[in-house]
Protein backbone atom coordinates (compact mmCIF):
# COMPACT_ATOMS: atom_id res chain seq x y z
CA UNK A 1 0.00 0.00 0.00
CA UNK A 2 1.50 3.16 -1.27
CA UNK A 3 1.57 6.29 1.34
CA UNK A 4 0.87 9.66 -0.80
CA UNK A 5 4.36 12.26 -0.34
CA UNK A 6 6.15 14.97 -1.62
CA UNK A 7 9.31 13.07 -3.18
CA UNK A 8 9.22 14.06 -6.79
CA UNK A 9 12.65 11.69 -7.61
CA UNK A 10 10.54 8.73 -6.13
CA UNK A 11 7.43 9.45 -8.85
CA UNK A 12 10.35 10.22 -11.06
CA UNK A 13 11.98 6.91 -10.94
CA UNK A 14 8.46 4.72 -10.95
CA UNK A 15 8.33 6.71 -14.29
CA UNK A 16 11.31 5.88 -15.65
CA UNK A 17 10.91 2.27 -14.47
CA UNK A 18 8.18 2.46 -17.05
CA UNK A 19 5.64 2.37 -13.77
CA UNK A 20 2.17 3.98 -12.85
CA UNK A 21 2.01 7.25 -10.14
CA UNK A 22 -0.53 9.44 -9.22
CA UNK A 23 -0.36 12.88 -9.94
CA UNK A 24 -1.74 16.33 -8.89
CA UNK A 25 -3.20 18.95 -11.79
CA UNK A 26 -5.25 21.61 -11.00
CA UNK A 27 -8.49 19.41 -12.25
CA UNK A 28 -8.69 16.23 -10.51
CA UNK A 29 -5.48 13.34 -10.11
CA UNK A 30 -4.12 11.54 -12.81
CA UNK A 31 -3.04 8.13 -12.98
CA UNK A 32 0.38 8.82 -15.18
CA UNK A 33 2.45 6.86 -17.21
CA UNK A 34 5.26 7.10 -19.80
CA UNK A 35 3.25 7.95 -22.98
CA UNK A 36 5.90 7.02 -25.44
CA UNK A 37 5.81 3.41 -23.88
CA UNK A 38 2.45 1.35 -24.57
CA UNK A 39 3.61 -1.08 -22.03
CA UNK A 40 3.76 1.55 -19.14
CA UNK A 41 0.16 2.93 -21.11
CA UNK A 42 -1.52 -0.84 -20.55
CA UNK A 43 -0.76 -0.93 -16.82
CA UNK A 44 -3.09 2.24 -16.48
CA UNK A 45 -5.68 0.75 -18.16
CA UNK A 46 -5.44 -2.49 -16.33
CA UNK A 47 -5.16 -0.32 -12.71
CA UNK A 48 -8.10 1.51 -13.33
CA UNK A 49 -9.98 -1.35 -14.80
CA UNK A 50 -10.83 1.10 -17.93
CA UNK A 51 -11.92 -0.31 -21.41
CA UNK A 52 -9.48 -0.01 -24.25
CA UNK A 53 -12.01 1.89 -26.55
CA UNK A 54 -11.93 4.92 -24.14
CA UNK A 55 -8.32 6.92 -25.48
CA UNK A 56 -6.02 8.65 -22.47
CA UNK A 57 -5.02 11.76 -22.32
CA UNK A 58 -1.05 13.51 -23.00
CA UNK A 59 -0.11 15.56 -20.63
CA UNK A 60 3.23 18.07 -21.56
CA UNK A 61 4.71 21.23 -19.79
CA UNK A 62 4.14 23.78 -22.81
CA UNK A 63 3.50 24.22 -26.16
CA UNK A 64 6.49 23.55 -27.96
CA UNK A 65 6.36 20.37 -26.19
CA UNK A 66 2.77 19.84 -28.15
CA UNK A 67 4.00 20.37 -31.18
CA UNK A 68 6.44 16.83 -30.72
CA UNK A 69 3.33 15.15 -30.76
CA UNK A 70 1.32 16.62 -32.88
CA UNK A 71 0.59 18.15 -36.52
CA UNK A 72 0.82 21.68 -37.05
CA UNK A 73 -2.12 23.18 -35.13
CA UNK A 74 -4.92 24.58 -36.54
CA UNK A 75 -5.03 28.33 -35.92
CA UNK A 76 -7.93 28.29 -33.60
CA UNK A 77 -6.37 25.51 -31.89
CA UNK A 78 -3.11 28.31 -31.51
CA UNK A 79 -5.26 30.30 -30.23
CA UNK A 80 -6.96 28.28 -27.71
CA UNK A 81 -3.67 27.33 -26.62
CA UNK A 82 -1.96 30.48 -25.95
CA UNK A 83 -5.25 32.10 -23.94
CA UNK A 84 -5.56 28.74 -21.57
CA UNK A 85 -2.03 26.92 -21.24
CA UNK A 86 -1.05 26.12 -18.90
CA UNK A 87 -4.63 25.39 -17.65
CA UNK A 88 -8.00 22.59 -17.87
CA UNK A 89 -8.23 22.71 -21.43
CA UNK A 90 -7.38 19.80 -23.58
CA UNK A 91 -7.04 20.21 -27.51
CA UNK A 92 -7.68 16.87 -29.36
CA UNK A 93 -5.59 16.94 -32.73
CA UNK A 94 -3.84 14.70 -35.21
CA UNK A 95 -1.45 12.70 -33.60
CA UNK A 96 2.30 12.03 -34.63
CA UNK A 97 3.33 8.73 -35.05
CA UNK A 98 5.31 8.11 -31.62
CA UNK A 99 2.29 8.50 -29.68
CA UNK A 100 1.36 4.31 -29.64
CA UNK A 101 -2.32 3.47 -30.31
CA UNK A 102 -3.09 2.42 -26.86
CA UNK A 103 -2.78 5.83 -25.91
CA UNK A 104 -5.51 7.08 -28.46
CA UNK A 105 -7.40 3.86 -28.58
CA UNK A 106 -6.59 3.72 -32.44
CA UNK A 107 -7.63 7.11 -33.28
CA UNK A 108 -5.11 8.97 -35.27
CA UNK A 109 -5.97 12.36 -33.19
CA UNK A 110 -4.49 12.13 -29.46
CA UNK A 111 -6.06 14.97 -26.33
CA UNK A 112 -2.99 16.77 -25.25
CA UNK A 113 -2.73 19.41 -22.52
CA UNK A 114 -0.92 21.52 -20.34
CA UNK A 115 -1.68 21.33 -17.28
CA UNK A 116 -0.92 23.94 -14.54
CA UNK A 117 -0.28 22.50 -11.44
CA UNK A 118 2.93 23.81 -10.27
CA UNK A 119 3.95 20.47 -8.68
CA UNK A 120 2.58 18.52 -12.01
CA UNK A 121 4.52 21.28 -14.29
CA UNK A 122 7.82 20.35 -12.60
CA UNK A 123 7.47 16.41 -12.97
CA UNK A 124 6.79 16.97 -16.49
CA UNK A 125 10.20 19.47 -16.66
CA UNK A 126 12.31 16.86 -15.51
CA UNK A 127 10.91 13.39 -17.46
CA UNK A 128 12.42 13.54 -21.24
CA UNK A 129 8.63 11.87 -22.24
CA UNK A 130 5.21 13.14 -21.84
CA UNK A 131 2.42 11.33 -19.28
CA UNK A 132 -0.74 10.07 -20.36
CA UNK A 133 -2.96 10.28 -17.38
CA UNK A 134 -6.54 9.54 -16.81
CA UNK A 135 -8.44 10.58 -13.90
CA UNK A 136 -6.96 8.55 -10.76
CA UNK A 137 -10.26 6.43 -9.88
CA UNK A 138 -11.30 2.87 -11.21
CA UNK A 139 -13.53 3.41 -14.21
CA UNK A 140 -16.86 4.68 -13.64
CA UNK A 141 -16.33 5.77 -10.18
CA UNK A 142 -16.33 9.51 -8.90
CA UNK A 143 -12.74 11.69 -10.13
CA UNK A 144 -9.74 12.30 -7.46
CA UNK A 145 -9.28 15.70 -6.15
CA UNK A 146 -6.80 14.64 -3.19
CA UNK A 147 -3.73 12.60 -3.11
CA UNK A 148 -5.60 10.48 -0.55
CA UNK A 149 -8.61 9.71 -3.01
CA UNK A 150 -6.33 7.85 -4.81
CA UNK A 151 -4.93 6.19 -2.11
CA UNK A 152 -7.65 4.74 -0.81
CA UNK A 153 -8.77 3.09 -4.24
CA UNK A 154 -6.17 2.78 -5.91
CA UNK A 155 -3.04 2.55 -3.32
CA UNK A 156 -2.04 -0.45 -3.97
CA UNK A 157 -1.86 -0.39 -7.66
CA UNK A 158 0.37 2.43 -8.20
CA UNK A 159 4.14 2.45 -8.09
CA UNK A 160 4.22 5.83 -6.23
CA UNK A 161 1.59 8.93 -5.54
CA UNK A 162 2.69 12.59 -5.42
CA UNK A 163 0.65 14.79 -3.55
CA UNK A 164 0.32 17.96 -4.58
CA UNK A 165 -2.63 19.14 -2.04
CA UNK A 166 -6.36 19.47 -2.97
CA UNK A 167 -7.27 20.67 -6.50
CA UNK A 168 -8.10 23.89 -7.24
CA UNK A 169 -10.94 23.83 -10.20
CA UNK A 170 -12.04 20.17 -9.10
CA UNK A 171 -13.82 19.02 -12.25
CA UNK A 172 -12.12 17.96 -15.48
CA UNK A 173 -10.35 19.57 -18.43
CA UNK A 174 -12.56 21.31 -21.41
CA UNK A 175 -11.95 18.88 -24.56
CA UNK A 176 -11.98 20.55 -27.47
CA UNK A 177 -11.33 19.21 -30.82
CA UNK A 178 -10.86 20.06 -34.67
CA UNK A 179 -12.58 17.37 -36.89
CA UNK A 180 -13.54 19.44 -39.62
CA UNK A 181 -10.83 22.11 -38.91
CA UNK A 182 -13.41 23.57 -36.87
CA UNK A 183 -13.76 23.49 -33.32
CA UNK A 184 -15.96 21.50 -31.36
CA UNK A 185 -16.63 21.04 -27.68
CA UNK A 186 -16.83 17.53 -26.90
CA UNK A 187 -16.60 17.90 -23.13
CA UNK A 188 -17.27 20.31 -20.43
CA UNK A 189 -14.71 21.08 -17.76
CA UNK A 190 -12.73 23.67 -15.95
CA UNK A 191 -12.53 26.40 -18.90
CA UNK A 192 -16.14 27.61 -19.19
CA UNK A 193 -17.42 27.66 -22.62
CA UNK A 194 -18.31 31.41 -22.24
CA UNK A 195 -14.02 31.94 -21.45
CA UNK A 196 -13.80 30.13 -25.42
CA UNK A 197 -16.18 31.95 -26.91
CA UNK A 198 -14.51 34.93 -25.98
CA UNK A 199 -11.43 33.75 -27.47
CA UNK A 200 -12.51 32.38 -30.84
CA UNK A 201 -16.58 33.55 -31.24
CA UNK A 202 -19.58 31.18 -31.11
CA UNK A 203 -18.56 27.92 -30.73
CA UNK A 204 -20.38 24.54 -31.84
CA UNK A 205 -21.06 21.47 -29.08
CA UNK A 206 -21.07 17.66 -29.83
CA UNK A 207 -20.89 17.08 -25.58
CA UNK A 208 -19.73 13.23 -25.02
CA UNK A 209 -22.49 10.70 -25.03
CA UNK A 210 -22.83 7.12 -25.26
CA UNK A 211 -25.31 7.76 -28.15
CA UNK A 212 -22.71 9.37 -30.04
CA UNK A 213 -20.69 6.97 -31.43
CA UNK A 214 -18.03 9.64 -33.28
CA UNK A 215 -17.40 10.86 -29.77
CA UNK A 216 -15.22 8.19 -27.44
CA UNK A 217 -15.10 7.25 -24.25
CA UNK A 218 -17.60 9.48 -22.39
CA UNK A 219 -20.27 7.57 -21.19
CA UNK A 220 -23.86 8.81 -20.10
CA UNK A 221 -23.09 6.54 -16.69
CA UNK A 222 -19.90 7.85 -15.36
CA UNK A 223 -18.34 9.96 -12.08
CA UNK A 224 -21.55 7.18 -10.23
CA UNK A 225 -20.97 7.00 -6.39
CA UNK A 226 -22.29 3.54 -4.93
CA UNK A 227 -25.62 4.87 -3.59
CA UNK A 228 -28.34 6.50 -5.68
CA UNK A 229 -28.25 9.88 -6.49
CA UNK A 230 -31.18 11.57 -7.47
CA UNK A 231 -31.36 15.29 -9.50
CA UNK A 232 -33.56 16.55 -6.45
CA UNK A 233 -35.13 19.84 -9.07
CA UNK A 234 -36.44 17.02 -11.37
CA UNK A 235 -38.50 14.83 -8.54
CA UNK A 236 -40.51 14.61 -5.35
CA UNK A 237 -38.49 11.95 -3.28
CA UNK A 238 -39.98 12.03 -0.16
CA UNK A 239 -37.17 12.75 2.64
CA UNK A 240 -36.26 9.68 4.89
CA UNK A 241 -33.40 9.31 7.45
CA UNK A 242 -31.19 7.51 5.02
CA UNK A 243 -31.23 10.49 2.50
CA UNK A 244 -28.69 12.90 2.42
CA UNK A 245 -28.92 16.51 0.66
CA UNK A 246 -25.87 18.02 -1.92
CA UNK A 247 -26.58 21.42 -2.24
CA UNK A 248 -25.55 24.54 -4.01
CA UNK A 249 -25.35 27.47 -2.00
CA UNK A 250 -28.15 26.49 0.75
CA UNK A 251 -29.49 24.22 2.99
CA UNK A 252 -33.16 23.46 2.57
CA UNK A 253 -35.85 24.67 4.98
CA UNK A 254 -37.05 21.93 7.00
CA UNK A 255 -33.89 19.20 7.29
CA UNK A 256 -31.08 18.67 9.61
CA UNK A 257 -27.99 20.92 8.76
CA UNK A 258 -26.08 17.26 9.32
CA UNK A 259 -27.82 15.59 6.49
CA UNK A 260 -26.60 18.65 4.24
CA UNK A 261 -23.62 19.28 2.51
CA UNK A 262 -22.69 22.67 0.67
CA UNK A 263 -21.08 23.07 -2.43
CA UNK A 264 -20.30 26.93 -2.58
CA UNK A 265 -21.38 28.50 0.89
CA UNK A 266 -19.64 31.92 -0.93
CA UNK A 267 -22.21 31.29 -3.57
CA UNK A 268 -20.21 31.01 -6.47
CA UNK A 269 -19.27 28.32 -9.06
CA UNK A 270 -15.89 28.08 -9.01
CA UNK A 271 -16.13 27.19 -5.46
CA UNK A 272 -18.87 24.37 -6.22
CA UNK A 273 -16.47 22.95 -8.89
CA UNK A 274 -13.90 22.45 -6.13
CA UNK A 275 -15.85 20.58 -3.60
CA UNK A 276 -17.87 18.63 -5.85
CA UNK A 277 -16.02 15.19 -6.14
CA UNK A 278 -15.20 15.41 -2.58
CA UNK A 279 -18.30 16.00 -1.50
CA UNK A 280 -19.64 13.16 -3.70
CA UNK A 281 -16.90 10.57 -2.05
CA UNK A 282 -18.14 12.11 1.50
CA UNK A 283 -21.65 12.12 1.53
CA UNK A 284 -20.99 8.04 -0.15
CA UNK A 285 -18.50 7.10 2.29
CA UNK A 286 -21.55 7.98 4.98
CA UNK A 287 -23.62 5.22 4.85
CA UNK A 288 -26.86 6.84 3.03
CA UNK A 289 -28.82 4.86 0.65
CA UNK A 290 -29.74 8.28 -1.14
CA UNK A 291 -28.33 11.39 -2.02
CA UNK A 292 -30.54 14.13 -3.32
CA UNK A 293 -28.72 16.63 -5.45
CA UNK A 294 -29.29 20.28 -6.32
CA UNK A 295 -28.76 21.27 -10.34
CA UNK A 296 -26.86 24.23 -10.46
CA UNK A 297 -26.74 27.24 -12.67
CA UNK A 298 -26.10 26.29 -16.50
CA UNK A 299 -23.52 29.06 -16.87
CA UNK A 300 -20.48 29.11 -16.95
CA UNK A 301 -18.74 26.24 -14.82
CA UNK A 302 -22.23 25.08 -13.73
CA UNK A 303 -22.53 23.37 -17.24
CA UNK A 304 -19.57 21.17 -16.08
CA UNK A 305 -20.76 20.64 -12.52
CA UNK A 306 -24.21 20.01 -13.98
CA UNK A 307 -22.97 17.34 -16.36
CA UNK A 308 -21.31 15.48 -13.89
CA UNK A 309 -24.12 15.53 -11.56
CA UNK A 310 -26.47 14.19 -14.52
CA UNK A 311 -24.55 11.20 -15.40
CA UNK A 312 -23.58 10.45 -11.85
CA UNK A 313 -27.81 10.09 -11.51
CA UNK A 314 -27.71 7.84 -14.88
CA UNK A 315 -27.33 4.98 -12.88
O1 LIG B 1 -8.57 17.23 -16.41
C1 LIG B 1 -8.39 16.21 -17.06
O2 LIG B 1 -8.58 16.14 -18.28
C2 LIG B 1 -7.92 14.97 -16.29
C3 LIG B 1 -6.52 15.23 -15.75
C4 LIG B 1 -5.89 14.03 -15.09
O3 LIG B 1 -5.71 15.75 -16.78
N1 LIG B 1 -7.94 13.81 -17.12
C5 LIG B 1 -9.09 13.21 -17.52
O4 LIG B 1 -8.91 12.06 -18.22
O5 LIG B 1 -10.19 13.65 -17.26
P1 LIG B 1 -10.06 11.00 -18.49
O6 LIG B 1 -9.38 9.79 -18.95
O7 LIG B 1 -10.90 10.84 -17.29
O8 LIG B 1 -10.84 11.56 -19.71
C6 LIG B 1 -10.25 11.52 -20.99
C7 LIG B 1 -11.29 11.70 -22.06
C8 LIG B 1 -11.69 10.41 -22.73
O9 LIG B 1 -12.69 9.73 -22.02
C9 LIG B 1 -12.19 10.92 -24.07
O10 LIG B 1 -13.54 11.28 -23.89
C10 LIG B 1 -11.34 12.17 -24.31
O11 LIG B 1 -10.70 12.47 -23.11
N2 LIG B 1 -10.28 11.92 -25.31
C11 LIG B 1 -8.99 11.57 -25.11
N3 LIG B 1 -8.35 11.39 -26.27
C12 LIG B 1 -9.25 11.61 -27.25
C13 LIG B 1 -9.22 11.57 -28.68
N4 LIG B 1 -8.13 11.23 -29.35
N5 LIG B 1 -10.35 11.87 -29.34
C14 LIG B 1 -11.45 12.20 -28.69
N6 LIG B 1 -11.57 12.25 -27.35
C15 LIG B 1 -10.48 11.97 -26.63
MG1 LIG C 1 -12.22 10.22 -15.82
Amino acid sequence: MVKPGSNMEAAIDCLRNGEIVGIPTETVYGLAANALSAEAVAKIFSAKNRPFFDPLIVHVHGITEAEKYVHPMPEKAQKLATAFWPGPLTLVLPKKEIIPDLVTSGHDTVGIRVPSHPVCLELLKKLDFPLAAPSANPFGYVSPTTAKHVADQLGDKVCYILDGGPCHVGVESTIVGFPQGEPLVYRLGGIAVEQIVAVLGPIAEQIYSGSNPAAPGQLDVHYSPRCKIVLSNNNTTPDTPETVYLRYTEPLAGIETERQLILSPKKNLEEAAVNLFAMLRQLDNAGYNCILAELLPETGLGRAINDRLRRAAAK
